[in-house]
């Protein structure tokens, strides 16, 4: 499993330390009662846990700290004296990928928690950056009695209050929004019955997709029908051809939850089977254009059949993010680089935007 589709991105964490900090302004006095404010700054201790290395996935260190680190600084000043705040990276050079560092993450954490500190602070506050690893750091914190803050997708179990009412997620990559731009579109067109097509392609985001996707749809009462598919493998296509004898019975809005190459193979058995003639529409997802973990979405591969593939695409609608229209991005942006370079020695891949990543619109909260 490709575990860095899963969990990538969030320079978002820019607004979880917010959100971090608007907790921390809630619990303490406030500085317009100076009188009771106590002499001493409250001291707060940032802990990023992540993984070091640029590769292992979107949201390792190298890619998230530098919006952290931004973000921290902003704070600071908007605090002054009042708090003081220490950000720590806690990482190991040896865990180079998810599956690494996930078994180690448990020693990694608590070896830091009990021996490693020398001060205490009045808050602790631990971020998830996310490989894999969250689950197992999650249940330490939640035994610590600190706050823990995730972001990206976010596993599921995370949302059950009950076992981690420490843990917030943060992000407009949060599922809850995606599933509600598939059940906002499907309203508006007044689609009342969906099939979703879940490809062998599929990764990890596509997997959490499809299961709240399902269980949303369904308690809307808009009809749910879904299959599997192997797109990849030849020996399959007798299954696919009875999953679109299915689809042609029962609905005409199919989503595909898969990669973007397989999706453009598909495109094309269903132009073959006649099923681009405009009764169908095909919805996909894209959380953000990202080449190296989505895919190329698109129907140009340069090869021979990229004309009805072009043809194909007619029928597709793509449910994404918005595009930015911030003007502070690209300011932001060269910043980001320029630190990941200072701080971690990682250079960008020539084509890969930061600001392509990077949602700094206003998260959601769950
Ligand atoms: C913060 O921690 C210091 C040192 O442990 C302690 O003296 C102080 O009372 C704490 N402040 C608050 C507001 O809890
Ligand atoms: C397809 O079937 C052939 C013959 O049964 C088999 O050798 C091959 O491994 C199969 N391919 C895949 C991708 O499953
Ligand atoms: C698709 O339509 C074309 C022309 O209308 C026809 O020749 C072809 O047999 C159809 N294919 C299928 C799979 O129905
Ligand atoms: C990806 O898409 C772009 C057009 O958006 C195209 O120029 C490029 O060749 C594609 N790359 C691959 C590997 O398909
Ligand atoms: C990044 O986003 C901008 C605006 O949304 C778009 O014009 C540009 O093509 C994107 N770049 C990449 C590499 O995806
Ligand atoms: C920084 O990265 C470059 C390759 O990107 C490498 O050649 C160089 O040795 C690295 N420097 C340090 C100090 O690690």
């Amino acid at each position: 499993m490709n575990v860095g589709l899963l969990l990538h991105v969030t320079i978002l964490h820019i607004l979880w330390i917010r959100f971090c900090i608007g907790i921390a302004a809630e619990t303490f006095p406030s500085s317009s009662v100076q009188s009771d404010f106590p002499k001493d700054p409250i001291s707060v201790e940032i802990i990023s846990v992540g993984n070091i290395h640029a590769a292992s996935t979107l949201a390792s260190l190298p890619y998230v700290a530098p919006g952290m680190s931004i973000a921290l600084e902003k704070v600071q000043k908007s605090f002054g004296n009042s708090v003081s705040f220490k950000h720590t990276l806690l990482y190991d050079n040896q865990y180079k990928t998810c599956a690494v560092f996930t078994d180690n993450v448990d020693y990694l954490v608590s070896n830091y928690f009990y021996s490693k500190r020398t001060v205490q602070y009045n808050m602790t506050v631990f971020i998830g950056a996310g490989c894999t690893e969250r689950l197992s750091m999650g249940k330490l914190i939640r035994g610590w009695n600190s706050l823990m803050m995730i972001g990206g997708a976010g596993e599921t179990v995370f949302r059950n209050k009950k076992l981690y009412p420490n843990v917030v997620l943060g992000g407009n990559n949060a599922i809850k929004s995606h599933i509600s731009s598939f059940t906002r579109f499907f309203a508006r067109y007044s689609w009342s019955s969906i099939y979703v097509l879940l490809d062998s392609s599929a990764t990890p985001w596509h997997l959490l997709v499809v299961g709240n996707l399902v269980s949303g749809l369904n308690s809307k009462n808009i009809q749910m029908k879904s299959a599997k598919t192997d797109i990849r493998n030849p020996n399959a296509s007798g299954d696919l051809a009875v999953t679109l004898r299915d689809i042609r019975s029962s609905s005409r809005v199919i989503v595909f939850l898969g990669f973007p190459t397989e999706f453009r193979a598909f495109m094309l058995q269903v132009r073959t089977e006649n099923m681009t003639n405009g009764d169908y529409v095909y919805v996909v997802n894209e959380p953000f254009h990202h080449r190296t973990y989505y895919g190329n979405l698109t129907w140009m591969y340069g090869t021979q059949r990229d004309q009805e593939a072009e043809q194909a695409f007619k029928s597709v609608f793509l449910i994404t993010s918005a595009p930015e229209t911030n003007t502070h991005l690209q300011t932001l942006e060269n910043e980001l680089k320029m630190r990941s370079l200072r701080d971690f020695n990682f250079t960008y891949a020539p084509d890969e935007k930061v600001a392509n990543n990077t949602r700094i619109t206003t998260p959601q909260f769950e």
